[in-house]
């Protein structure tokens, strides 16, 4: 299935659904889960069940809603301890000021709240409330002890609530809170504990302050595999060009819009990193001086002069030379002919580990599109060619040969 993130595959996730106003967008939440492929249970307090029916869960997720503790047939089917014994993930989205102090204070006075204190994997919680009671000192004290406790948390954002009033309390939207999860459950993943910085998307160099030479690169490559670095546990760090993408959750993101940007951006990344993806489309030329104002129509022809601009890759190269640092490096070829000629000799060249080459001339992979065709080559030239992919699975893959090097005595 097309939604599916292999993070969440098979992985059993309980969502807690408390009594707030937001309640309706954990039916969201849970819908997204499931299409990603994660087996979902919902346990709701009795208020929550106020907001929102347990039939609309119990649709969503073909499984019965934990609902009452002491019903007799729910505690046979489901039982009062043991989802949170199951669950590999618990999200209490929306959480409310209340059940967050009867959490902090390790109640467990209805099934939600005795979920969360029999489970054994780890709790992202998701606050949504008026911000007079998230700026409330007992609910902050409240999560501060339950993050000194090491429950996870994401929100609450600020904006329109519900009252109509602008403030903190608005619970993350389902998107960002999916994205949380799969950053939890990475944690533990085959790169955890490892710096790993990604670039994506092109540069723009500027002409004069309105126009700039750059390049079709829409970033999709290179964000899909600062997601997969980061579902593996690896402290990502995005380095990208202009993109109205978003990058992924826990990560550290930098926006640059230059090859110089980028390079010095870099630059300042790799110290320490386990692995360097260079999957941005950098310019190979710049115009030599930028003008200070916007050019004006003149002549029929122009000429525009063009300076080289850094080689990232070969000052990395140098840079991992000098300080004996192993990180290891993954640079993209993409080309129009002669792809794998082409990837060879550059791979060779740049001193890198692992080269991906691509031909971004066909319609079905390169540049916008979310699909791509790629073949890997390592730098003993042994070439592993896949099929056409979503860029996702692409990057699945190439981040697997990652940890695959990483791995390596
Ligand atoms: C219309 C309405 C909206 C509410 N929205 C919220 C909310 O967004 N966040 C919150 O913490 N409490 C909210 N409350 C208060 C909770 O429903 C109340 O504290 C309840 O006891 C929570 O129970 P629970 O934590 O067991 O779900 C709301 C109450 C009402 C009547």
């Amino acid at each position: 299935m097309d939604n599916e993130i292999p993070i969440l595959q098979g992985r059993h996730i309980v969502v807690g659904v408390t009594g707030g106003i937001a309640a309706y967008k954990a039916a969201d939440l849970t819908s997204q889960l499931v299409k990603a492929g994660a087996n979902v249970d919902v346990v709701m307090t009795p208020a929550a069940a106020e907001f929102v029916r347990p039939l609309t869960f119990q649709a969503l997720t073909h499984r019965p809603v934990a609902l009452d503790m002491f019903s007799l047939l729910q505690e046979t089917e489901i039982g009062h301890v043991s989802l949170g014994k199951r669950a590999e993930l618990m999200i209490i989205a929306p959480a409310t000021a209340n059940t967050l102090a009867k959490l902090a204070h390790g109640m467990a006075d209805n099934m939600l709240t005795t979920t969360a204190l029999a489970c054994r994997g780890p709790i992202l919680l998701v606050p949504a409330m008026e911000s007079g009671m998230w700026d409330n000192p007992a609910t902050l004290a409240n999560m501060d002890v339950l993050q000194q406790r090491g429950y996870h948390a994401v929100g609450p954002e600020s904006g329109r609530l519900a009252s109509g009033a602008t403030g903190t309390g608005r619970m993350a939207e389902p998107e960002t809170i999916l994205d949380a999860a799969r950053w939890v459950l990475g944690r533990g993943g085959p790169l955890s504990g490892m710096a790993v910085v990604v670039t994506a998307g092109g540069t723009r160099e500027a002409i004069d302050p309105v126009r700039f030479v750059g390049n079709h690169s829409s970033g999709k490559m290179g964000f899909a595999l600062a997601f997969a670095a980061r579902d593996r546990g690896a402290d990502v760090t995005l380095i990208h060009g202009t993109t109205s993408l978003s990058g992924p959750y826990g990560a550290k993101i930098v926006a640059v819009e230059s090859a110089e940007q980028m390079q010095a951006a870099v630059l300042d990344s790799i110290p320490g990193a386990a692995g360097l993806v260079m999957a941005a489309a950098v310019a190979d030329y710049r115009p030599t001086s930028a003008a200070e104002h916007k050019i004006k129509k003149q002549a029929e022809d122009m000429c525009l002069e063009l300076t080289r601009t850094p080689d990232i890759l070969a000052t990395v190269a140098g840079q991992r030379a000098r300080s004996g640092h192993p990180t290891v490096a993954i640079g993209f070829a993409a080309e129009t002919q002669d792809v794998l000629e082409n990837a060879r000799a550059k791979i060779a060249r740049k001193g890198l580990d692992l080269i991906v080459a691509n031909d971004v001339s066909a319609a079905d992979s390169g540049f916008g599109v979310d699909t791509n065709r790629v073949t890997i080559i390592d730098a003993a030239g042994r070439a592993e060619s896949l099929p056409l992919m979503s860029k996702a699975a692409v990057a699945e893959t190439i981040i697997d040969r990652l940890a695959e090097i990483l791995r390596r005595p």
